[in-house]
């Protein structure tokens, strides 16, 4: 998206603002179903965490995407765009067996991630088949907080464990249709697909109604210029190579799964925040916009690196900044970043913005959520209102009682 179009949206909208630019949506999805077109059943469940607004789950159900899940509510938000619920996979963590139920009754596909509640699950429900997510203890991710399939990490089935879940299926009688991996965000490395596809694979030969391998998501792509990504082609072509020969081993083509996040949202989001102050210290100059971490926590949970660009002034002559928001705690979005000379009021954009950046923010300092553009063959839709102090008071209850403090009976003698 151009500047001139962002801007006139911050004006039209008021900041801050998020917009997302479906068209972009819509290349990254091509791009990774072109890449396993030599696979014969392939699907992508776009993973709902990562940027949830119902039209943007509308607009993936429209690309033909499933769309993967991590709680009840997400599966009702899901539910409302009109998707089969065949075509909802529900991949919690450490849930309850009540909510794997409620979602079961629903005729979504269940993953589970632990032995115990598969157990559970299978004694109680044998007749509805069940994916199980594998540990594959592959280290794998772009930092420590986002790699989820090393032996450490609380995600999954040990892959050690395996012969604990045929015994759990021989017991109850139940189902295995499906076998999952997740092992991390900002992957770069295709070669961890590969190691883990023979892992999988391992897995899926002992058993035996297998329908489809999920190898998860975890996909990088470029924050800055000069960034490399996960080679998706590559990955393409490697990994339906070894996919393809399975499905003839096995004897039945069954589905290739992945679950994306970031891969397809992140690019095709850009936050937009006005300066509210530029504030010269003795050794810095603070760009303090109108956000803060309750907006965009990224920077501030995983230090991830969000590319800034003065949308208001981008022929400026470059300058140092650190990005500062407005709330009454450290919320640095950048430090020390070349950026085109910034005057109170100019419109920073924030680049990358699409995935875990709103469906990650909060009201803290009581501050509102911002409000949420998509765009359309050029066209702006706002899909989320920006909100009031209603929102903010909606769950409270204002309840009468007496502030003072009732006096004992041993502070009457006394
Ligand atoms: C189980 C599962 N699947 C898919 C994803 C999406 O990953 P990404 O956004 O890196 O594509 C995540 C991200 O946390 C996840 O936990």
């Amino acid at each position: 998206m151009e500047n001139s179009q962002l801007l006139a949206l911050a004006n039209k909208y008021g900041s801050p603002l998020y917009v997302y630019d479906t068209d972009k949506i819509e290349s990254q999805y091509n791009r990774l179903t072109n890449a396993f077109s030599s696979v014969k059943n392939l699907k992508l469940n776009y993973a709902v965490k990562a940027l949830s607004n119902i039209n943007i789950l509308k607009f993936f159900k429209n690309l033909g995407s499933g769309l993967d899940t991590v709680s009840y509510q997400e599966v009702q938000l899901c539910l409302t765009t009109g998707i089969e619920p065949h075509n909802i996979i529900f991949t919690p963590n450490g849930v309850s067996l009540t909510e794997i139920e409620e979602v079961a009754k629903l005729g979504v596909q269940i993953n589970i991630d632990n032995l115990s509640i598969l157990e559970q699950f299978g004694q109680k429900h044998p007749e509805i088949p069940v994916c199980v997510r594998i540990n594959p203890h592959i280290m794998a991710g772009g930092n420590s907080k986002i790699s989820v399939g090393h032996i450490d990490s609380k995600f999954g089935i040990s892959i050690h464990q395996v012969p604990h879940i045929k015994r759990v299926v021989e017991n109850t009688g139940m189902n295995i249709n499906g076998i999952h991996m997740h092992t991390g965000s900002d992957i770069l490395d295709i070669d961890t697909f590969l190691r883990a596809s023979d892992i999988l694979f391992d897995v899926a030969r002992q058993f035996e109604n297998i329908d489809f391998i999920d190898f998860g998501s975890g996909f990088k792509v470029p924050y800055k210029e000069g960034d490399i990504s996960t080679d998706i082609e590559q990955l393409g072509v490697q990994l339906s190579e070894r996919f393809n020969e399975f499905c003839t081993e096995y004897g039945k083509d069954i589905t290739l799964m992945f679950e994306p996040g970031k891969f397809l949202v992140s690019e095709a989001g850009v936050f937009l925040a006005k300066v509210n102050v530029v504030k010269q210290t003795t050794s810095t100059v603070f760009a303090h916009v109108d956000s803060g971490f309750n907006h965009l926590v990224r920077p501030m949970m995983y230090d991830s690196y969000h590319h800034i660009t003065n949308i208001s002034n981008p022929k400026g002559r470059d300058r140092y900044y650190s990005v500062v928001g407005y709330i009454c705690e450290t919320d640095t979005f950048a430090s020390n970043r070349r950026i085109a000379e910034i005057s109170e009021e100019d419109v920073l954009c924030f680049h990358n913005a699409g995935a875990y950046c709103f469906s990650m923010a909060s009201n803290y300092n009581s501050r509102y959520l911002p409000a949420e553009v998509m765009v359309v063959n050029g066209q702006d839709y706002l899909i989320r209102k920006r909100q009031t102090i209603e929102d903010i008071l909606n769950n409270q209850e204002v309840v009468e009682f007496s502030s003072k403090k009732k006096t004992t009976k041993a502070e009457v003698t006394a």
